[in-house]
């Protein structure tokens, strides 16, 4: 397997670039650059017309230019600045004012990790690393990353296989069983749930023996980092410039994301270095890894695996946080059953508008609710202070686990009036600052240095590899990657005849 480190910056194979241009030209498919991933207003008017006629949800060469944070709520038409949503004070509990960004008005998969797909195969495909015509593209996966990469192989005309744990929520497995070629051989199953990322390393370890396999490993890709720090950060920023506009005065005080592969903290590093931002990372407590080298098994699916990715900077990291799975669950039944909605606008005063839009929060968007209202706590925000952070996906994605939830825990299995005012006193209101670690300079080195059982003992990555990110300098050095890459994305086009498609 080729080293995460050895960056596709030139044409490795002169052939195998040939055959993919010929094949991209036959399908009609133009890919679209970082550039224009982070500027999609940008993208030639041909494509950009041919969208209005396109179901966002079909696997359509021109749906590539809806991948990107722009989508409106029906993902039809684009906006000048991300959709987003505000909750208010009553809601929150604190002056803080906290905004998430609605990965679920991306196309195909209604999640951002389309985009990351993207990016971690757009550089290979350009540099003939991957031949689409004869290979299949592995995607490594919790479960919304593989979705992406078997929407994006699609497109593309090539072979892509989902590897993700079998305890995954059942509406993945639906959603991939209509997307991939043969279901029984191009999802793969690995043993356990959420938390088990080591077993898929080991599946994808015995699939890349097949040299017509390519692991695109969303954990160790630094394109996943790169995408988000270039278009997620940017496009968050939009979203904060936005509220600016209205409200001058306010500071962007913190970033939150859940950490699964730590591509979308990326947008964190973007965020720190224009507007100081202060980055937390959230995981689950019931597999505190970051916070305390912990293991464990947990239900906010998307998050939190048991070790460090080779993409996390940790070192740019200022607050570990975490949260139960116990709450993510509970909220999930209250935001998204008619009566945990209607308690919730007789409680907080929520238009039903606003309840519908809680609908657009999977779990780990609750998580990174949550985060933010500790963030908030503990670092004491007040009212001209912005936390921003990531709604992944939507709810859509878990009704079979809110059913199951509450058939578990609440025997009954419906949700009511006071069981709706118990769990949102429980997880809610009672939000306060236990979990939350200050990842001071020993903590960071603890986190980072976690990460060497992974990559260096088990992944194979050289030490010296390992060990360049520690420093900032390492991370900013990827940041010329962007503009090569965006050069052979454009070199590509030409030669495909797409360019002014
Ligand atoms: C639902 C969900 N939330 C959060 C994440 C974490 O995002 P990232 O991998 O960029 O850290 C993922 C990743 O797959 C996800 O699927």
């Amino acid at each position: 397997m080729t080293s995460p480190f050895d960056f596709p910056a030139r044409v490795d194979d002169r052939a195998v670039r040939d055959r993919t241009v010929a094949h991209l030209r036959a399908k009609g498919v133009r890919l679209p650059t970082f550039q224009e991933l982070a500027e999609p207003a940008e993208a030639p008017r041909t494509i950009r017309s041919e969208l209005k006629g396109v179901d966002p949800d079909a696997p359509h060469a021109a749906n590539l230019y809806r991948v990107n944070w722009y989508n409106d709520l029906k993902r039809a038409g684009q906006l000048a600045a991300p959709a987003f949503v505000e909750l208010p004070e009553a809601f929150t509990g604190v002056k803080a004012r906290i905004v998430l960004a609605l990965g679920a008005t991306f196309p195909m998969i209604k999640a951002h990790k389309v985009m990351a797909a993207y990016a971690c195969l757009a550089p290979r495909l350009v540099a003939g690393r991957f031949d689409p015509t004869r290979q299949r593209a592995i995607w490594p996966s919790t479960g919304n990353y593989c979705r992406g990469g078997v929407a994006i192989s699609r497109i593309l005309g090539c072979r892509g296989v989902a590897v993700l744990p079998a305890g995954m929520s059942q509406e993945r497995f639906d959603w991939l069983s209509q997307w991939v070629t043969t279901p029984d051989e191009d999802i793969v199953r690995t043993p356990g749930t959420e938390s088990n990322v080591k077993e898929i390393y080991d599946k994808c370890a015995e699939l890349a023996r097949d040299p017509e396999n390519e692991i695109v490993n969303q954990f160790s890709e630094f394109g996943n980092y790169l995408v988000h720090w270039r278009c997620t950060g940017p496009a968050l920023e939009r979203i904060f410039e936005t509220l600016r506009d209205m409200s001058p005065g306010l500071r962007l005080a913190g970033f939150v994301s859940a950490s699964g592969s730590a591509g979308t903290l990326a947008a964190g590093d973007y965020l720190k270095a224009e507007h100081g931002a202060r980055i937390a990372a959230v995981e689950a407590v019931e597999c505190p890894t970051l916070l305390n080298n912990g293991y464990g098994e947990h239900n906010i699916q998307g998050i939190g695996d048991k070790h460090v990715p080779l993409i996390h900077n940790v070192t740019n990291t200022d607050l570990v946080i975490g949260i139960s799975d116990k709450a993510t669950d509970g909220l999930n039944a209250v935001f998204n059953t008619e009566e945990g909605r209607a308690y919730l606008m007789q409680r907080f005063g929520l238009q039903p508008e606003a309840a519908r839009m809680l609908g657009y929060f999977g779990l780990s968007s609750i998580a990174n609710l949550l985060a933010a209202i500790k963030m908030a706590k503990h670092s004491r925000l007040g009212s001209n202070d912005v936390i921003l952070t990531i709604a992944t996906d939507g709810a859509e994605l878990y009704g079979s686990e809110l059913k199951s939830y509450l058939k578990r825990r609440h025997n009954q299995g419906s949700m009511t009036r006071e069981l709706a005012a118990k769990l949102v006193d429980q997880h809610l209101i009672c939000a306060n600052t236990r979990h939350v670690l200050d990842a001071t300079e020993r903590e960071r080195d603890r986190i980072f240095n976690l990460g060497y059982f992974t990559w260096v003992e088990q992944q194979g990555i050289a030490l010296v590899d390992f060990e360049r990110r520690r420093s900032q300098d390492f991370w900013r050095s990827l940041h010329t990657l962007v503009p090569q890459w965006d050069e052979m994305i454009t070199a590509f086009n030409r030669d495909s005849g797409m360019a002014a498609a």
